[in-house]
């Protein structure tokens, strides 16, 4: 059974670069950035880790932990973090987890065997501080991720929840949001004192 948006993030105790981790308790307070990616000393792996690094001060400021994913050991890792800082210019900071016998990547979907049979795929899951899955995004082996994306839907999802509102195509921080249809005017007027610009009764632009 996969899992689904609103999910609790199964628990989990593994080796990490950062050592043994109960992934709820390290998560604490905190959203949480999981991501896996296929394998060590691999060219797109390597410039996703290092993107996720120098983006550090982003997800900081935004009360988002990273925490990576591979098949590959603890050992393994910490000798490719050293080509990681090297090559992108940044210092690895976050933990990834040694998930040598693929359980986590089993229990959260990462294996996709019509990639590969033995290796993660790029999988994505935004989770909340109270452990809910927010987002999954799957991507190919082949493809490196967005990381303007990635910050893009927290941004949109914490500002989601601050606000009551929805988030329109291609919206970027600063931009107009979106009154849910399920909150009526009455209860908008209170809610955006900014007021709004109704297109259609279902479609109403306003800003927080
Ligand atoms: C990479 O990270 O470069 C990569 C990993 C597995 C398959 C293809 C590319």
């Amino acid at each position: 059974m996969s899992l689904k948006l609103g999910d609790t993030a199964p628990n989990f105790t593994i080796p990490t670069t950062a050592g043994d981790i109960d992934f709820h308790q390290w998560a604490g307070d905190s959203w949480v950035f999981f991501f896996s990616h296929p394998a060590d000393f691999t060219p797109v792996c390597t410039t996703e880790m290092g993107r996720t690094a120098q983006l550090a001060p982003e997800f900081d400021g935004r009360n988002v932990k990273p925490l990576g994913l591979s098949t590959d050991s603890v050992e393994e890792h910490l000798k490719w973090i050293k080509d990681v800082d090297e090559t992108q210019n940044t210092t690895l900071e976050f933990p990834i987890v040694a998930d040598k016998d693929r359980t986590i990547a089993q229990i959260y979907g990462m294996m996709h065997p019509g990639e590969s049979e033995t290796a993660a795929v790029r999988s994505v899951f935004i989770i909340d501080p109270n452990k809910k899955i927010r987002l999954t995004m799957t991507y190919p082996m082949s493809v490196g991720r967005n990381f303007a994306e990635i910050l893009r839907v927290i941004d949109a999802l914490q500002l989601g929840d601050k606000h009551r509102v929805a988030t329109p195509a291609d919206w970027t921080p600063g931009g107009k949001v979106i009154i849910p249809p399920s909150i009526p005017n009455s209860e908008a007027e209170s809610l955006f004192p900014n007021g709004w610009d109704e297109v259609k009764p279902y479609l109403r632009y306003t800003t927080v």
